[in-house]
């Protein structure tokens, strides 16, 4: 197909032709809180291009250019309504058998009728993920990029629809070194747009983000709340109430924005816990002094206060040990593509292990986690992929992992369930990393000032001392250990421990080893599920001679995909899982494990 010049050549030889789709980026600027929002689902059946070259963006297929400047027909190289379908959302890996290992561009497109109900109304395109650097398309125009696999994105096309409309996405599901992550990780890279897609209608003028949290200052007597409109000139009040606390206070709006701290009678608040995970309805209205429509928003928010003093973790006042697991978005037949279901099963497997608290690793899992984590009352550490060796001297890299935390957080700082926003994982001690996930650390605390930082963090082996120099920047040091594993001296663990003094709670966010289940043996036969039970044993045994360790996740609830495992017990997949992939064998492990966290 030939540029709009209809210069056939153009394209084929525009080496910066992914430029253009960089000059418009749809990040957590433009992000905007839709939690209660009306929504109307473009999920369903899209048509479906395999765009190995990716040559829909080189050659502006979105464009639909069928006759070139003279008018004639000129070919093109796309069929829209001729091409299979495919379900969004999916992680295409898992739609058809040829797709299994694509992580090329994808080409989805769908039209949809619009029929306008408010003569002001704004329209937005809503994707809650898509993987990884996702193009958008609206009736022959460009709409903006996302970057990264995990975390939301939206845009105004109230300029573009029309009533009817046609809708091009390009996923461009590539691993690179400059990305977050960067191409080598210990996961399956799934493709796709495998979360949903959806439109909003929203008044001219709307509540764009609203952030209402306890201040964690100790006494459980004061509410912030943060409101943002989509205008920073509009004019007027925000009224909030939260009606079961007779709360309803109205503040003048400021340059489209309103921060105000509501005091709450002392004991009158019921605090959210895993034991009571109580939940109010807030509700936030924006009252226009103008011509503008009104907007109202509701939310049902938990308030708890989540604090580290010396090296003890303390919920609402009370010292807490996390009793966790680690867990990654995968599914034999959905892949990355997780359902509600899925989320409420795991959360049934957590508490059979009598477990308090998920380390949803390595990425934003589905924004239904932290919701139905609130209504259930169980702890989240929440991640972004800053994962091993990323690119940390690139300052596009920077950016890229810092907008992703951006969008994390801007998405779930509402859930109390969160109680731990986490910078990273396993990386070695550079200057580049330092300065790379210090920087990522503050703006955590500049988007959020209620909840912890950490970052799952190594080990120094030469000194046998946990000792990592972004320590000072957390405030709970996470650590990543598989003695007994990787590293078959398991007498190096309790040296460790008894060297160290961090000053600051640590949780042993990994350990574990492999075990295929029914695979039986003695207990140093490697993937065996005696030997995995013994590591297991000897590792809580360490655990309960540490002060300091204030909590632990063994990696991991189930054993998932994993390109890199290939031995006759791998197969394919990393099976460190205290439960198979089928999600239902417990292996013998899951045992032990549920037996500590009964004590605790
Ligand atoms: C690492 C890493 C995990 C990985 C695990 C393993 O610590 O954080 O993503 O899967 O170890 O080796 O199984």
């Amino acid at each position: 197909m030939s540029d709009n010049k209809g210069n056939y050549q153009a394209d084929i030889h525009n080496a910066g032709y992914e430029q253009e789709y960089h000059e418009k980026l749809l990040d957590s600027a433009g992000l905007i809180n839709t939690v209660g929002r009306e929504t109307e689902s473009l999920n369903g059946k899209w048509n479906f291009g395999v765009d190995l070259y990716d040559t829909c963006r080189r050659a502006h297929w979105h464009k639909d250019i069928q006759h070139n400047e003279a008018g004639m027909l000129a070919p093109v190289d796309y069929d829209w309504e001729a091409w299979e379908r495919i379900t969004v959302p999916a992680s295409w890996n898992l739609e058809r058998p040829e797709l299994h290992y694509f992580e090329g561009s994808g080409i989805y497109t769908r039209t949809f009728r619009y029929i306008k109900q408010d003569k002001d109304e704004r329209l937005f395109l809503r994707f809650e993920g898509s993987a990884y650097e996702t193009s958008v398309f609206l009736n022959g125009e460009f709409v903006g990029t996302h970057d990264g696999s995990s975390t939301p994105f939206n845009a105004d096309i109230s300029g573009l629809v029309k009533t009817e409309n046609r809708i091009v996405v390009a996923a461009d599901a590539r691993r690179s070194s400059l990305r977050v992550p960067m191409e080598n990780t210990d996961w399956f890279n799934y493709g796709g747009i495998y979360r949903s897609v959806y439109l909003i209608r929203l008044p001219r003028v709307f509540i764009k983000d609203w952030f209402v949290r306890l201040v964690p200052n100790g006494t459980f007597s004061k509410i912030n709340a943060d409101i943002l409109l989509d205008s920073d000139t509009a004019a007027g009040k925000a009224l909030i109430e939260i009606p079961e606390l007779g709360i309803r206070q109205e503040v003048s709006l400021q340059s489209g924005k309103a921060s105000l701290g509501i005091p709450v009678k002392p004991g009158q608040l019921k605090l959210w816990s895993p034991e009571t995970p109580k939940l109010y309805d807030v509700k936030i209205s924006y009252i226009p002094s103008g011509t503008d429509a009104a907007d109202t928003v509701s939310d049902r928010i938990g308030f708890r206060e989540i604090k580290t003093k010396g090296a003890e973790i303390f919920l609402n006042g009370k010292k807490v040990f996390l009793k966790g697991v680690c867990l990654h978005e995968d599914h034999l037949t959905l892949g990355k593509t997780a359902t509600e279901e899925l989320i409420r099963s795991a959360i049934r497997d957590l508490k059979e292990l009598h477990g308090n608290y998920f380390r949803l690793a390595h990425y934003p899992h589905d924004s239904r986690f932290a919701k139905i984590a609130d209504e259930e009352g169980v702890l989240l550490w929440e991640e972004v992929p800053v994962y091993w060796a990323v690119a940390f001297d690139n300052p596009g890299t920077y950016k890229d992992a810092e907008n992703q935390l951006a969008e994390l957080i801007l998405r779930d700082r509402n859930r109390a369930s969160v109680i731990i926003w986490s910078v990273g994982n396993e990386n070695a001690d550079t200057e580049d990393r330092l300065s790379f996930m210090s920087n990522l650390a503050k703006k955590a605390r500049s988007l959020d000032d209620s909840r912890l930082v950490s970052a799952a963090c190594l080990i120094n082996h030469d000194k046998l001392k946990i000792e990592d120099r972004l320590a000072d920047s957390l405030d709970i040091i996470g650590i990543n250990e598989y003695y007994g594993w990787y590293d078959p001296d398991f007498s190096k663990l309790p040296k460790i421990l008894a060297n160290s003094d961090p000053g600051k709670p640590v949780v042993i966010c990994e350990f574990g080893g492999d075990a295929r289940k029914g695979q039986r043996g003695s207990v140093d036969d490697l993937f065996t599920e005696d030997k995995q039970k013994r590591l297991y044993e000897q590792q809580i045994e360490t655990f309960k001679q540490c002060a300091y360790i204030a909590g632990t996740t063994p990696w991991i609830l189930y054993d998932f995909r994993c390109p890199r495992r290939l031995n006759r017990y791998q197969e394919g997949f990393n099976r460190k899982g205290l439960i198979d992939a089928d999600r239902k064998t417990r292996k013998l492990a899951f045992y032990v494990m549920q037996e500590y966290y009964k004590e605790q």
